[in-house]
């Protein structure tokens, strides 16, 4: 199986975008043919600093790889090296209608944070579709938030093949984790975790200190009663806080509830926070070893998207074929 899938790079990664994504695309990459990319094109929809943007896609490939994303078995590369992403997603923004990309959450609750409304933002799911489609994958792994835009993507597709003839097969959203596809905020269990600022206390960053981990669970909000149980409508602050454990330790929720009733919820934050340390610890050592050579990280990051290109634009070809952009 073919599967494609991107990540922001804006801000610093977070726990949420690992358990609800990196985690599936590395277990992934050992049976399927994986494209992964880092989507600086869509990170500039909302307001970055054009200065600090090449460190944070060179932050984002070191962590990529440092978490054990490997460019021996995936195909791991930069979006905007590829015009081909622009120039179908133009193609997509003739065919895609107003009132569905008016309905999207993402856009909607953006505008309402108030980003400053621009095109970009409002045509970010058309982008999303020809990053996906130029690879005809036949799935696409994601956290939940982002599941309403592949499935536009599967409704893009299925609008070009009837209008212009078959090129695309339709992807699926392919979401592993039930609970950590959605992790939510440390900070107020209504709302997701998520890597942008308003938030500093409710996200665990990848490369946080111990300290700083520590600091932050001990701040989580936690539910009324003492119990450690999962129950996502009476105590969703610390079923939150159980998946997060289940998704570092390996170990089912019902196994973590047993070894945890009776205890305090002092004591489980303390164990969360301890193995948190112990799994990211190793990630920011390689990470920081690996940041120290920039030329080594952009010769493979270059590399990895001439290799994408090959498959990218034989796509974009068949699609400028099929819809008069050709003087063949
Ligand atoms: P981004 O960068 O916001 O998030 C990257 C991945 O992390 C997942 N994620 C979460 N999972 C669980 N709990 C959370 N709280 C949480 N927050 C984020 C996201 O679902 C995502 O899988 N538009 C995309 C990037 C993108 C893309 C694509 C993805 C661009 N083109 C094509 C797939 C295919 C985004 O902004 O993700």
């Amino acid at each position: 199986m073919r599967i494609v899938s991107g990540i922001r790079p804006s801000g610093q990664l977070t726990i949420a975008n690992y358990l609800g994504a990196i985690k599936q695309f590395i277990e992934l990459q050992e049976k399927h043919e994986g494209y992964f990319f880092i989507a600086d094109l869509h990170a500039i929809t909302t307001p970055y600093e054009p200065k600090e943007l090449k460190n944070a896609v060179l932050s984002a490939f070191a962590l990529y790889l440092a978490l054990g994303l490997d460019p021996e078995k995936s195909t791991i590369f930069l979006q905007s090296q590829l015009p081909e992403h622009s120039e179908l997603a133009w193609i997509l923004e003739t065919i895609a209608p107003l009132g569905e990309l008016e309905r999207m959450t993402q856009y909607k609750e953006k505008k309402q944070e108030g980003s400053p409304a621009n095109a970009g933002l409002f045509l970010y799911p058309v982008l999303m579709a020809a990053d996906i489609l130029l690879y005809k994958p036949q799935a696409v792994p994601v956290g939940e938030d982002q599941i309403q835009h592949v499935e536009m993507t599967r409704s893009l597709a299925e609008k070009f093949n009837s209008k212009f003839g078959n090129v695309f097969p339709l992807p699926e959203p392919l979401v592993l984790g039930k609970n950590s596809a959605r992790i939510k905020s440390l900070q107020n269990p209504d709302k997701k975790m998520s890597k942008s600022d308003e938030d500093p206390d409710g996200a665990i960053l990848l490369l946080d200190s111990p300290q700083e981990i520590k600091r932050k669970i001990k701040k989580a909000v936690t539910d009324s009663g003492k119990e450690i149980v999962f129950d996502l409508k009476k105590k969703p602050a610390v079923a939150n806080l159980l998946t997060i454990f289940s998704g570092y330790s390996g170990k089912e929720i019902k196994q973590l509830e047993k070894e945890f009733s009776g205890k305090t919820y002092a004591e489980f934050k303390n164990s969360l926070a301890e193995l948190l340390t112990e799994k990211l610890k190793p990630i920011k050592t390689e990470f920081e070893r690996l940041m120290k050579d920039e030329s080594f990280l952009i010769r493979l990051l270059t590399q990895g998207s001439a290799k994408a290109q090959k498959v990218a634009s034989k796509t974009l070809e068949e699609v400028k074929e099929k819809t008069g952009l050709t003087l063949k």
